[in-house]
């Protein structure tokens, strides 16, 4: 089976170079993108490993794939590494369900099969049917080594939970609300860190508020070091100058997302065998 990658994900193309398929993504002096599938395709299964990270161009790219192998009559597996506007999955009254018109694009293109790592929230699947691969040998690796998992708000407590059992550490959990898109603030704080090395984890670090906040709490309630792993480092913002400036002690994520920060408290975890993992269940099925 031939792997297509699109712009968002070339960073992870070399890990599979005898699968990879040719095709050229190009920007017209307008802006206009154009997409042209070179391999003969035409009635092979092909999988596609892209993501809806921002800017819109990423998606855009992939839509134009997806439809130049539809027309060469491929069957296409679309693998995401990273599904961007996920966590848009509500609509206040006036708002656009932005996860919604992202899933009705893809409905459009029937796809094989539907696959994406560590969703922010799993019950999009009710805008489209996908499997939701979370790298749990990726946060089991790291929290092997700490005391306590802490869930960093209450909706990431079953995931800590889980974690915290299959190494037999206990779980805690911070309480945050999210005054507006950008901010959040701490409220409570459930379990106990005292004396213990704590590791957060969630899916994704964007702005980087809610690691340090909840950080700053647990060692305000006597942790002896923070650590921090997260699927998708999206790093905007200031992120990257937050968690310098923090009292973590290190922030372990993957490279669902190219990574090309380079800093001694960040750690960059290769997803690419995982995702191979992945396809070749799929594959078995
Ligand atoms: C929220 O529910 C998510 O799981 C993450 O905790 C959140 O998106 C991280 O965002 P930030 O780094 O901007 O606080």
């Amino acid at each position: 089976m031939k792997y297509f990658f699109t712009p968002s994900t070339q960073h992870l193309a070399d890990s599979f170079p005898g699968q990879r398929g040719a095709c050229i993504f190009k920007k017209f002096s307008d802006g206009e993108q154009y997409v042209k599938v070179i391999d003969d395709v035409t009635g092979q299964e092909v999988c596609v490993i892209s993501s809806t990270v921002p800017p819109s161009d990423n998606f855009f790219d992939l839509f134009l794939l997806l439809d130049a192998l539809q027309r060469l009559g491929a069957r296409v597996n679309l693998f995401l590494t990273y599904f961007g506007y996920a966590r848009q999955d509500k609509a206040a009254h006036g708002e656009a369900l932005s996860a919604e018109v992202i899933a009705r694009f893809f409905k459009t293109f029937a796809l094989n099969t539907i696959s994406v790592i560590h969703v922010h929230n799993p019950e999009i699947t009710q805008f489209l049917p996908f499997i939701n691969n979370i790298p749990y040998e990726f946060f089991y690796s790291i929290a092997r080594n700490v005391d306590v998992i802490v869930a960093p708000d209450k909706g990431a407590f079953s995931f800590a939970q889980q974690i915290a059992l299959h190494v037999h550490k206990p779980a805690a959990h911070v309480e945050k609300i999210r005054p507006s898109y950008e901010h959040t603030q701490i409220i409570g704080f459930t379990g106990d860190v005292k004396d213990k090395r704590a590791l957060i984890v969630d899916d994704m670090i964007s702005t980087g508020g809610t690691i340090v906040h909840a950080a700053d709490l647990l060692l305000q309630q006597g942790a002896l070091s923070v650590e921090v792993a997260a699927t998708h480092g999206i790093f905007d913002d200031d992120a990257v100058g937050k968690i310098e400036r923090s009292c973590i002690k290190k922030v372990h994520v993957t490279n669902t997302l190219e990574q090309k920060i380079h800093h001694a408290k960040i750690a960059v975890h290769d997803i690419a065998p995982f995702i191979a993992e992945c396809i070749e269940l799929l594959r078995q099925k």
